[in-house]
C-alpha cells in the first residue's frame, strides 16, 4: 500500500521515515496536484484548515479521492478534543476509516500499530 503524507514541521516526515518504505509520497504544499494512480493511505498532521488546504486540494485532484483507503493522524493530545481533528474531518469528508492516531513523530509502538492497521486494510 502506498503511503501519502503531509508535513509542516517535519514530525510526520520523521514518522514515515521510520516505516522504511520505498513507496511513499509527500504532498507538495506549493503544487499539490499530483495523481497517485493507485490505492493509498494518507497520514496528516493537525492544523487549522488554511494550513492543511494543500491536502484537500490534493485529494480533490483527478482520481485521488477514489484511491484513498484510509487516514491516520498525528497531533498533540494537549489539544484535547481538537486532537487529530484534521484526520478525523478528512476521514468523514471522504468516507474512509480513521486508521490510527499518534503524537508527533510516533513511538516504535505507533510504527507497529500503524503497520498493522494498514495491513488489515488487506492490500
Ligand atoms: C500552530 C499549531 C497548531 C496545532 N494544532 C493542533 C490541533 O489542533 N490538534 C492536534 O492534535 N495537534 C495540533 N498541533 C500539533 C501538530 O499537529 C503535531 O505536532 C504534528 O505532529 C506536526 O506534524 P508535522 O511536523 O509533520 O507538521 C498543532 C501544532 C502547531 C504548531
Amino acid at each position: 500500500m502506498k503511503i501519502v503524507y503531509f508535513s509542516v514541521t517535519g514530525q510526520t516526515r520523521r514518522f514515515i521515515k521510520k516505516l522504511n518504505l520505498n513507496d511513499t509520497y509527500e504532498i507538495d504544499p506549493i503544487d499539490p496536484e499530483f495523481e497517485v494512480g493507485e490505492p493509498f493511505v494518507l497520514v496528516v498532521p493537525t492544523y487549522e484548515k488554511e494550513i492543511t488546504e494543500p491536502v484537500t486540494d490534493f485529494l480533490y485532484f483527478s482520481t485521488n479521492r477514489e484511491m484513498l483507503q484510509g487516514v491516520a493522524g498525528t497531533g498533540n493530545r494537549n489539544f484535547a478534543e481538537l486532537f487529530i481533528f484534521t484526520a478525523k474531518d478528512l476521514a468523514a469528508e471522504f468516507n474512509v476509516p480513521l486508521l490510527y492516531a499518534f503524537e508527533f513523530n510516533g513511538t516504535s509502538k505507533d510504527v507497529t500499530n500503524f503497520e498493522k492497521a494498514v495491513k488489515e486494510l488487506g492490500a
